[in-house]
C-alpha cells in the first residue's frame, strides 16, 4: 500500500519506518525542513532504539517531504500523527489537527478515487466523529463513508521500545465509520496475528485514554499500597510480585517508586480529567491517580529530611533526570518536582544522567552536572530519581541513598531509605 504519515515525531516516525520494513511504500510528511532532510539521509531526527537501522534499511520504501500534496495525491493511506498538546487547563489543544485536517482534505477535493485518512494522533472521545469528519466533509466537499474513508486507530508504543511494540503488538483497535475503511486497515495489519478491535471512531479513542489512565492509575494503586507497606517495613517490591501472579492483575506496572512521568501518562490523565469536567463528570479515581502521582515525588524529599533536616548549605546528589532509563526525555520527569523542592530549600544539586543532561540543563542551568555518576556519590545525599543501569554498578557503600526507584545495589549503602519500600 501507498501510505503518507503527517507528522515525524516518536509515533509519526515510528509508524512509517515500521510499515515501511513491512513492505509498504511510505512518504513521512513534516513541516520541518530539517527534519525532511534528517529522514532522506537515514537519520531520525528522535532518538529511538532500532529506528535509523530501520531507515537506512529501507531507503527505497521511505521518503520524507515538505509537500503535502505531492504525498497524499500518490498515496491510499493518510495516517494523521501530529501532536496535541496541552493546554493551560489540562484539555487538548486540536489546531494541529484541524490544519492538517483541512490541508487533507483541500487536496482530496482533487482527487477522484477513494482515499482513507487515519487519525492516530491521541484526541479525546467524540473528537474524530464530532470535529475531524465535519471539517474533513466540508473542506473536502466529499461524504465520509462513501467517497472517502475516515478511522480512528490508536497507537500503543512505548518510547525506548516502539519498534518492538509496534511490530509485535497485543492489539489492534480500529474505529470506523464503514466497512471499506475497517478492510483497509485490517488489510495493511494483516501480518499481525494480534487481536483486532473494531469500534466506533469514539470507543476507539476512549480505548486509548483507558488504557493509559488504567496503566497510570496502576502505578499510582501500586505507589500508595508502598506508602502503607513502608509503615511496617513490609517489601512493596514482594507485594507486587505476590499480586501479579494473580492473571487477572498481572504484575505490570506495579513498581512502586516517585511515580509516573513522560510525554504520555501525566497529559492524558489530565486531559482526560479535563474533558470529565466538560461534561460534568467528577472523575474521582483518576484524580486520585494524579494526586498520588503529585506526591510521590515530594515524599523522597521528606525522608530525605529525616536524615538531614536543616537542608541549606548541604550537597545533594541526583542520578537520574529522564522521566524513565534509556531516553533523554525529561518531559514530566519526576527528578523535576524534586529539583524545584531542593532548590527552594537552598541546596547545591548535583546531577548526573546519561543521556538527559543537556535537556534539563536548558531548564535548570544553575545544577552543577557531573561528568560521571560516580562524582555524585560525594554530595551529602544522593536521591535515585531514574533507574538506569549504569547506577548498579555504584559502590553505595558509606554513603546516605534515599531512593525513588527501588536500586537493589543501592542497599549497601550506610544509610538507606527507599520511598515506599
Ligand atoms: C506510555 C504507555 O506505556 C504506552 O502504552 C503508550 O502508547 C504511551 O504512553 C503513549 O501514550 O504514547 P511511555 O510514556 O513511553 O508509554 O512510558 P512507560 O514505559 O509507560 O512509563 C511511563 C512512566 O511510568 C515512567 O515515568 C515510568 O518510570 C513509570 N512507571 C512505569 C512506574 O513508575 N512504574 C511502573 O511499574 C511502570
Amino acid at each position: 500500500m501507498r501510505i503518507t504519515v503527517i507528522g515525524t515525531g516518536y509515533v509519526g516516525l515510528v509508524t512509517g519506518a515500521c510499515f515501511a520494513k513491512l513492505g509498504h511504500t511510505v512518504t513521512c510528511v513534516d513541516i520541518d525542513e530539517e527534519k525532511v532532510r534528517k529522514i532522506n539521509d537515514g537519520i531520525p531526527p528522535i532518538y529511538e532504539e532500532g529506528l535509523e537501522e530501520i531507515l537506512k534499511a529501507n531507503k527505497n520504501r521511505i521518503k520524507a517531504t515538505a509537500d503535502h500534496r505531492s504525498a497524499i495525491m500518490s498515496s491510499d493511506v493518510t495516517f494523521i500523527c501530529v501532536g496535541t498538546p496541552s493546554r493551560k487547563d489540562g484539555s487538548i489543544d486540536l489546531t494541529f489537527i484541524k490544519e492538517t485536517v483541512i490541508q487533507t482534505a483541500t487536496i482530496l477535493k482533487e482527487m477522484n478515487r477513494w482515499h482513507l485518512v487515519v487519525v492516530k494522533s491521541t484526541v479525546v472521545p467524540g473528537t474524530t466523529q464530532n470535529f475531524v469528519l465535519p471539517l474533513l466533509e466540508q473542506h473536502s466537499g466529499k461524504h465520509v463513508g462513501t467517497d472517502v474513508g475516515l478511522a480512528m486507530n490508536p497507537e500503543f508504543l512505548k518510547e525506548g521500545v516502539a519498534i518492538p511494540d509496534f511490530l509485535n503488538p497485543d492489539r489492534i483497535v480500529i474505529g470506523s465509520t464503514d466497512s471499506k475503511s475497517t478492510a483497509t486497515l485490517k488489510e495493511l495489519y494483516k501480518v499481525f496475528t494480534c487481536p483486532i478491535l473494531v469500534t466506533n471512531l469514539s470507543a476507539a479513542e476512549m480505548i486509548k485514554y483507558a488504557s493509559n489512565t488504567f496503566l497510570a492509575t496502576k502505578i499510582s494503586f501500586i505507589n500508595e499500597i508502598g506508602n502503607l507497606c513502608k509503615h511496617l517495613g513490609i517489601d512493596t517490591y514482594q507485594v507486587a510480585d505476590g499480586m501479579g501472579l494473580d492473571r487477572r492483575i498481572g504484575r505490570a506496572f506495579l513498581d512502586s517508586g516517585i511515580g509516573y512521568g513522560g510525554s504520555c501518562f501525566p497529559k492524558d490523565v489530565n486531559a482526560l480529567l479535563a474533558w470529565a469536567k466538560k461534561n460534568k463528570e467528577n472523575a474521582r479515581i483518576t484524580e486520585s491517580a494524579r494526586a498520588v502521582n503529585n506526591d510521590q515525588p515530594l515524599r523522597l524529599l521528606r525522608l530525605l529530611k529525616k536524615h538531614i533536616p536543616k537542608l541549606r548549605g548541604k550537597t545533594i546528589g541526583i542520578l537520574g533526570l529522564a522521566f524513565k532509563p534509556n531516553t533523554d526525555d525529561i518531559r514530566e520527569s519526576r527528578a523535576i518536582p524534586i529539583v524545584q523542592a531542593l532548590l527552594k530549600e537552598g541546596t547545591t544539586i548535583k546531577a548526573y544522567d546519561p543521556q538527559a543532561m543537556p535537556a534539563f540543563k536548558k531548564l535548570y542551568p544553575q545544577l552543577t552536572y557531573c561528568s560521571t555518576a560516580e562524582e555524585v556519590l560525594s554530595s551529602d545525599a544522593i536521591l535515585i530519581a531514574t533507574l538506569w543501569e549504569e547506577f548498579t554498578m555504584l559502590d553505595y557503600r558509606g554513603k546516605t541513598v534515599i531512593d525513588g526507584r527501588r536500586l537493589e545495589q543501592a542497599k549497601n549503602a550506610q544509610t538507606y531509605e527507599g520511598v515506599c519500600w
